[in-house]
């Protein structure tokens, strides 16, 4: 059995989604979620699906001794969903292409620092560009630059408001990310056992 950590700031409907996709699955199960907002929607989340939680700020993500507490977990997967600071070094050489992240635009387009949320689709629409879409990517030191994993793609519709498109792209988020995260944990063995544990 894998473990994941999800790794979010907002409302938590990816979190959601994904806790919810694997709920009684024998491929993984979400072991812990990190949130760096204590009134983050995921929050409420994560008691009511009795699934433990780590606020935490800024400075304690990039304490050296949090990749040792995180590997306690021995996780699969370090899955980012809406996650808003940037992930520091020490997690990245310390997990390396196990960090996943969403992001809701076709990147390399809408992409990089401050481009998040409804800043995105504003950005989309002010473009004038006929489809969006999302990247499921691995996460390194640039944002939003890692390789990418998967793309869907909707239409942008001329009477759409940067709500009517993020919900539309929220539709595309909750189908692809936990396949996307399945695909990847079937092609691994599970993280202890490749550890000789
Ligand atoms: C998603 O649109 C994701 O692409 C982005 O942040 C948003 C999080 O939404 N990285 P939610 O908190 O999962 O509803």
């Amino acid at each position: 059995m894998h473990s994941l950590i999800l790794f979010a700031s907002g409302r938590g409907s990816n979190c959601q989604a994904i806790i919810d996709y694997f709920r009684g699955s024998p491929l993984a199960r979400v072991a812990l979620i990190v949130c760096n907002k204590a009134d983050a929607g995921v929050l409420p989340i994560a008691r009511r699906e009795n699934i433990p939680s780590l606020l935490l700020s800024r400075a304690e993500l990039e304490h050296p001794e949090l990749p040792e507490k995180l590997m306690a977990y021995n996780p699969g997967l370090l899955v980012l969903a809406g996650f808003l600071l940037k992930i520091p070094g020490t997690l990245i050489d310390a997990f390396p292409n196990r960090i996943i992240n969403i992001h809701p635009a076709l990147l390399p387009g809408y992409g990089g620092k401050g481009m998040y949320g409804k800043y995105v689709h504003e950005a989309v629409l002010a473009a004038g560009d006929r489809e969006s879409g999302i990247s499921i990517h691995y996460v390194n030191a640039q944002y939003d630059e890692g390789g990418i994993l998967l793309q869907a793609r909707c239409p942008v519709q001329t009477a759409d408001t940067h709500e009517s498109l993020a919900a539309r792209i929220h539709h595309l988020e909750h189908f692809y990310y936990p396949r996307a995260l399945e695909f990847l944990l079937l092609q691994r063995p599970e993280t202890a056992a490749a550890a000789g544990q």
